[in-house]
């Protein structure tokens, strides 16, 4: 498996793959790889010639400088996971921050439509600048056709749909399905640094998702909203940031349902100082 870190190695392999007319895919990841990147790289691998992945922990997009020193850093691990899914189609990208950066670690300043402002947006000031930087500068080195993003970060899909519209860059974006350990939590890098009861608590997340799923099939919003509130008031390890119910479209939070649009209900909980967050479709 080949593995490039830094951008000028990277950016030749992908002149070559260009010049023979390959498909180039792209999974972005800030590493400590879990089956949902593996998932997304084993979608890629179906639908281009190559896979790019690149492990890079982008440090403008964390709003709290404690969750980024201690994000988990398992590089070789990673290698090794990525090797079992194929040795010969995958390229890893590891990049330095002056790939990135150069001098000077700060991020643009976006606006994608308002969506930025909207949940993560609202609790992690700065967040998704950090991402917007980092997603577009990153696939201006490895210029692929297809870009694969988990749903399990929405909003983050969203975002980076917007920053392709908006900029007009060619990558197709491909959301894919959240993927969930059997319990039903959705896999997550921080999952690895529950500790072991916060990580049995941690399903209860996605069950009320579900429940709130069947509830809005009759109840308002308001009463949806209500309920999940009451749910985590009553649960003794987690605890509630936010659940709101918002058209996909605008992310906005939703007052009154309409058969016309298109609604997710969205949580972020705490399981002691790890922050969890996970969404569902609803209609
Ligand atoms: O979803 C992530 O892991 C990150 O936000 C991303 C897209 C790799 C950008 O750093």
């Amino acid at each position: 498996m080949k593995v490039f870190n830094n951008k000028n190695q990277l950016s030749n392999c992908v002149d070559k793959f260009k010049t023979n007319s390959k498909a180039i895919g792209f999974v972005p990841t800030m590493g400590a790889l879990h089956d949902g990147h593996l998932s997304l790289v084993k979608k890629g691998l179906l639908e281009n010639d190559y896979i790019v992945v690149s492990i890079f922990i982008n440090p403008t997009q964390f709003n709290n400088k404690e969750d980024l020193e201690r994000y988990p850093r398992t590089v070789n691990r990673d290698l090794a996971l990525l090797e079992t899914v194929s040795k010969s189609k995958i390229i890893v990208f590891i990049p330095s921050i002056e790939d990135i950066y150069e001098d000077k670690v700060s991020s643009e300043a976006f606006a994608f439509d308002g969506l930025e402002h909207e949940m993560e947006g609202a609790f992690r000031p700065g967040h998704f600048d950090g991402v917007g930087t980092v997603v577009k500068r990153l696939l201006e080195i490895v210029r692929p056709d297809n870009a694969y993003f988990g749903e399990k970060d929405f909003q983050q899909l969203q975002i980076i749909k917007k920053m392709i519209e908006l900029h007009k860059l060619t990558t197709k974006i491909v959301g894919c399905a959240i993927y969930r350990a059997d319990d039903g939590l959705a896999m997550s890098s921080r999952n690895e640094r529950l500790k072991p009861n916060y990580r049995k608590a941690a399903p209860f997340i996605y069950k009320t998702l579900k429940d709130a799923k069947k509830k809005f099939g009759t109840d308002s919003v308001k009463e949806v909203t209500e309920w999940v509130e009451n749910q985590f008031k009553k649960h003794e390890l987690l605890e509630l940031e936010y659940f709101l119910i918002a058209d996909i479209k605008t992310l906005k939070p939703v007052k009154r349902k309409s058969t016309k649009k298109t609604y997710r209900a969205f949580i972020a909980a705490y399981a002691d100082d790890i922050r969890l967050i996970d969404n569902i479709a609803l209609n």
